[in-house]
């Protein structure tokens, strides 16, 4: 409890009191380095640690570079007060928004990925384990089922059953409009369950559960590591990851009411006309450096979505780049209040040779928000914080760099 103590701040902070907290910050022992990119502060230490036992089990499944709860909830428990309206144009896992929730922060999201909401949805209002474990049991998983080709490379034919008619009755379920949060929690899960390293996933072993290995390259490593799938129960599966994602609802529970989910690429303005935004907390794409599409396939075939339909944006050029960050700057400013903050984390790309943050600053400065500094979170990255799913796992970045900015 005292890490989780250790991570908030006392009260609410004016920018000005949040920029001079930053820059007297000794909380781990040591000063922070204070640098400078075009006239904004850039401020360098460890502001939060890694330690996952300070994060809330509700967060525990995994997304391609997902960032720590810990950076939103810096960001939340220091900006804004309990009711205030907190947004993530790129919600991912929904890391912003579940811990906002969790802290009695309204919530807004949007991602282009329709995958994004159903990974959230169902645990920004979890059932509980009686409730889902009743579910399971009144299906009838085992039994044939059409699988599409090749399918076989990743799971045992017995478990492909029971993911096809699992996928099949939630599909039927969405298509009836009778899901309910307890069919919700159950595909989330199993999206969450489908491949992995160990027995814990349905699937053999194959790349870590945020990254789906195409058919063609999971018959190598097959043929490689000489394996062929076991049998894995997909309910007994799905019951053990609810028990383990549940077991801190008992001390907190997420309490903030949902403004709306979008679902629309950022370039676009939100039609939104609730109470305004008071902090965004986000990521975007760092350019080209994680393939969205390729790893979220499988993930998007049970959820029933064409990935080719989804229009992320990856992009090796600059010029795009910042066009989508222009687009996300523009369309937050519109739907946020006056003196509001945006928290735009980005990372050193290239070696380090490009430093996203100042690309962020550059644009900022043609849009309604101003910078007022930059805060690097500098922290080591052991293997144990690698782990999937706490980790902000992106080849080629090793720091978390803010632009804290504010709207005029
Ligand atoms: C770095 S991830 C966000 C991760 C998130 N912070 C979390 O903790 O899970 C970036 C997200 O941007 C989404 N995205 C990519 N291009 C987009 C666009 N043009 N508009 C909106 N979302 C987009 C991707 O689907 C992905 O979920």
């Amino acid at each position: 409890m005292q890490d989780q103590l250790d991570l908030d701040g006392d009260e609410r902070l004016t920018l000005d009191e949040f920029r001079t907290e930053l820059e007297g910050w000794r909380r781990y022992g040591k000063g922070t380095i204070v640098d400078e990119y075009s006239g904004v502060p850039v401020f360098v230490n460890e502001f939060w640690t890694s330690k996952q036992r300070a994060a809330h089990s509700l967060h525990e499944i995994s997304y391609r570079a997902c960032f720590k709860p810990q950076l939103p909830r810096f960001f939340i428990t220091r900006l804004t007060d309990p009711g205030d309206v907190v947004f993530d144009p790129f919600m991912g896992r929904g890391t912003t928004l579940l811990e906002a929730a969790l802290h009695g922060r309204q919530t807004l999201g949007n991602d282009v990925n329709p995958l994004s909401r159903l990974l959230l949805e169902a645990r920004l209002s979890p059932p509980s384990l009686t409730e889902v474990d009743a579910r399971l049991r009144s299906l009838s998983l085992d039994g044939p089922a059409a699988h599409p080709d090749g399918f076989e490379v990743f799971f045992h034919e017995r478990t492909l059953n029971q993911i096809c008619r699992l996928r099949e009755y939630l599909c039927e379920r969405r298509s009836a409009g009778c899901a309910d949060i307890v069919d919700q929690w159950i595909r989330m899960v199993a999206i969450n369950r489908l491949t992995g390293h160990s027995k814990g996933f349905f699937s053999v072993y194959t790349l870590p559960p945020n990254q789906a290995a195409s058919i063609e390259r999971q018959r190598k490593n097959n043929a490689r590591r000489n394996q062929t799938p076991e049998y894995r129960d997909v309910a007994a599966l799905i019951r053990r990851k609810t028990r383990s994602l549940l077991r801190d609802v008992r001390r907190q529970v997420p309490t903030g009411p949902v403004r709306g989910f979008f679902r629309q690429p950022v370039e676009t303005p939100f039609a939104y006309d609730g109470p305004p935004v008071s902090l965004a907390v986000t990521s975007p794409p760092f350019m080209n450096i994680v393939n969205y599409k390729a790893d979220n396939w499988l993930r998007c075939w049970f959820a029933g979505i064409e990935p080719e339909a989804v229009g992320i944006t990856q992009t090796g050029r600059l010029d795009a780049w910042k066009a989508l960050v222009r687009g996300a700057l523009v369309n937050t400013a519109a739907i946020s209040r006056r003196d509001g903050v945006f928290a735009f984390e980005v990372g050193e790309i290239r070696n380090a040779s490009l430093l996203l943050d100042q690309v962020v600053v550059d644009v900022a400065r043609e849009t309604a928000w101003e910078p007022v500094c930059v805060a690097v979170n500098a922290q080591v990255f052991t293997k144990t914080s690698n782990t999937w799913g706490i980790d902000n796992n992106r080849a080629g970045t090793n720091s978390n760099r803010i632009v804290v900015m504010r709207r005029r």
